[in-house]
């Protein structure tokens, strides 16, 4: 059977890489979290200064950065590594939350992810999320969603999230963050959060994980039928 590319955006804390994971696990392609490269490469530029608004300075540091996805045969999961280091334990923290929008939002560090992002779905079979995917990263992705759902119930997820894992914070700062973030990735100068023409919406406000699972599955399966 032909495999396909899944490309799923929108905002933060619809469900895309909770949701990327289990599709990818049912179909037996390859997860790819983009929001992972970019909180690596934050966290690469934060523990080095860089200064952010110095083109030649964030070329330079970007020259000594290398991305990998590892496998985690006990997770199931591709795990973001930086210069084969695993950084996932540091980069979903509230410090490189707060500041990943700024570093994505700069040009040549765009350039550097969707580059490695395309590589690692030349050979189709795989779900990407993101914020770009279906409209630069992958413009002729066979299936495309776009994922929205209310920012208070948004909010809600990510602070339980952060509970569970005992991080301290409240639902307005988490609510704040959320709105800042959707802001800045919307309104950036290169590949801005928008919707793909022809990418399917669907709001997960009122979804379970297990329904919205289902329901791009089932989008899933009848593009893969087609190709
Ligand atoms: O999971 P969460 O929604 O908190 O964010 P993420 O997917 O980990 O992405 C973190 C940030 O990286 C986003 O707020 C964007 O600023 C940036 N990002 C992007 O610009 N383009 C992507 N393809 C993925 C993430
Ligand atoms: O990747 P994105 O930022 O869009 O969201 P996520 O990290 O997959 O999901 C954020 C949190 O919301 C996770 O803890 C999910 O389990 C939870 N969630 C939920 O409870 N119900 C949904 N329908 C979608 C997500």
């Amino acid at each position: 059977m032909n495999k396909i590319i899944i490309a799923l955006d929108g905002h933060a804390g619809c469900g895309k890489s909770t949701t990327a994971k289990s599709v990818a696990k049912e179909l037996n392609y390859v997860f790819i979290d983009t929001g992972a490269m970019y909180r690596a490469v934050t966290y690469s530029f934060l523990e080095n200064d860089i200064d952010f608004a110095d083109p030649t300075e964030v070329s330079k540091a970007l020259d000594a950065i290398s991305l990998k996805f590892v496998f985690n045969p006990e997770k199931g999961l591709g795990e973001i590594h930086l210069n084969d280091v695993n950084v996932e334990p540091f980069i979903r923290n509230m410090n490189i939350t707060r500041r990943v929008s700024d570093v994505a939002a700069i040009k040549e560090v765009r350039q550097f992810c969707v580059i490695e992002q395309q590589k690692m779905g030349k050979d189709k079979g795989i779900v990407m999320d993101g914020r770009d995917i279906g409209t630069v990263v992958f413009p002729t992705a066979e299936l495309k969603v776009f994922m929205t759902a209310d920012v208070e119930v948004r909010a809600k997820r990510r602070l339980k999230e952060m509970e569970d894992k005992g991080e301290k914070t409240n639902l307005s700062d988490v609510i704040a963050d959320i709105e800042n973030r959707d802001y800045l990735d919307s309104t950036r100068k290169e590949s801005p959060l928008k919707k793909a023409e022809d990418a399917v919406v669907v709001d997960t406000s009122g979804l379970t994980i297990k329904e919205q699972v289902a329901s791009i599955l089932n989008l899933a399966k009848k593009k893969i039928e087609l190709s």
